[in-house]
């Protein structure tokens, strides 16, 4: 493989395994009681910035013209997904600092912070879409988002 889509995908690759890490602290601290939620806030933003990471490489390093990246993203599903997703994560790399934090509130910034699960999903749809052929590897990262979802919701549902 090319070195610059070597980095792409090594970019887009841990990028997709933080967002799922950031998704399991709780199931984690719930089943191990092992707490790491003081680390989230790191996760979060080491994400975000290896997303922009992945995404400047290839604007710069591969398409290299602009008037290209808005044809390839409205051209191509996976690409357009991949960059919903990545717009999704940027209101929450801006409010993740204790002043925005305390501007929310911590109901307003909970309520925000949603958007990483459709954010994950979108994620996820990229990955399975751009390879071609079957793989097993994109399938297996989109079940365990799912799962980490499921989880999530019926446990929201159960607690009063
Ligand atoms: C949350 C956001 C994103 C995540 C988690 C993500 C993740 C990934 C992953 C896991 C891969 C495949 C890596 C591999 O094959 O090992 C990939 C490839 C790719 N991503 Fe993303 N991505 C995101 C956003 C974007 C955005 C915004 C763009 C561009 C607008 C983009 C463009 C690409 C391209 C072009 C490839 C394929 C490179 C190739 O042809 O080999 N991604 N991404």
């Amino acid at each position: 493989m090319e070195p610059i889509n070597e980095l792409e995908r090594e970019y887009g690759e841990t990028a997709l395994l933080l967002l799922i890490a950031g998704l399991a602290v709780t199931p984690i601290r719930i089943w191990s009681g092992v707490n790491l939620i003081k680390y989230r806030r790191a996760i979060g933003l080491t994400t975000f910035f290896l997303v922009l990471a992945h995404f400047l490489v290839w604007v710069v390093l591969d398409v290299q013209s602009l008037g290209r990246v808005w044809e390839e993203v409205v051209k191509r599903p996976y690409v357009t997904v991949g960059m919903a997703a990545f717009v999704l994560l940027i209101p929450l790399a801006v409010t993740s600092n204790n002043l925005s934090i305390r501007k929310l509130g911590a109901s307003g910034w909970r309520k925000l912070h949603r958007l990483t699960y459709p954010a994950v999903v979108l994620a996820g749809l990229h990955y399975l879409w751009l390879v071609k052929g079957f793989q097993i590897e994109p399938v297996i990262y989109l079940a365990v988002i799912l799962s980490l979802l499921v989880m999530r919701f019926l446990r929201s549902r159960s607690r009063p």
